[in-house]
């Protein structure tokens, strides 16, 4: 594994995300709620490229008692939405929330003075 600089910070904004090429590797480096994390820009399914999709807040159903639909609501949950066909990962875990054998792969990230770091394999 090689740490590569990825850039300041202050260049994400908070609730931003950045995604960098790293020769033919792609992370996604995401700021959220005080956090960086970053995963691998290749989604489980098919390959296709996660980290650009769109964020939003987890959909629930709300059930009464007798296991009805009532609403639907908006979590607390981050999720982002594949482009290519619709699945989600949650932000934090990378998991998808049906299925926890199908995840993003996570790239460890550290922010040192200021400037972000991934881990990335090494380059052959
Ligand atoms: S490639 Fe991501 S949902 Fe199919």
């Amino acid at each position: 594994m090689s740490s590569v600089r990825i850039g300041k910070l202050d260049e994400i904004e908070e609730g931003g995300h950045r995604i960098v090429a790293i020769d033919k590797f792609e992370v996604g480096v995401f700021r959220h709620s005080g956090k960086v994390v970053a995963w691998e820009n290749r989604c489980p399914h098919a390959d296709g490229p996660v980290c650009q999709g769109k964020i939003f807040n987890r959909v629930e159903e709300v059930i009464d008692e007798a296991k009805k639909h009532v609403a639907l609501r908006f979590g607390d949950e981050r999720h982002i939405v594949c482009p290519w066909h619709g699945w989600e990962f949650n932000l934090d875990t990378g998991l998808h929330p049906g299925d926890p054998y199908m995840k993003l792969k996570r790239v460890p990230v550290e922010v040192r003075d200021g400037e972000i770091f991934v881990e990335v394999p090494n380059r052959r």
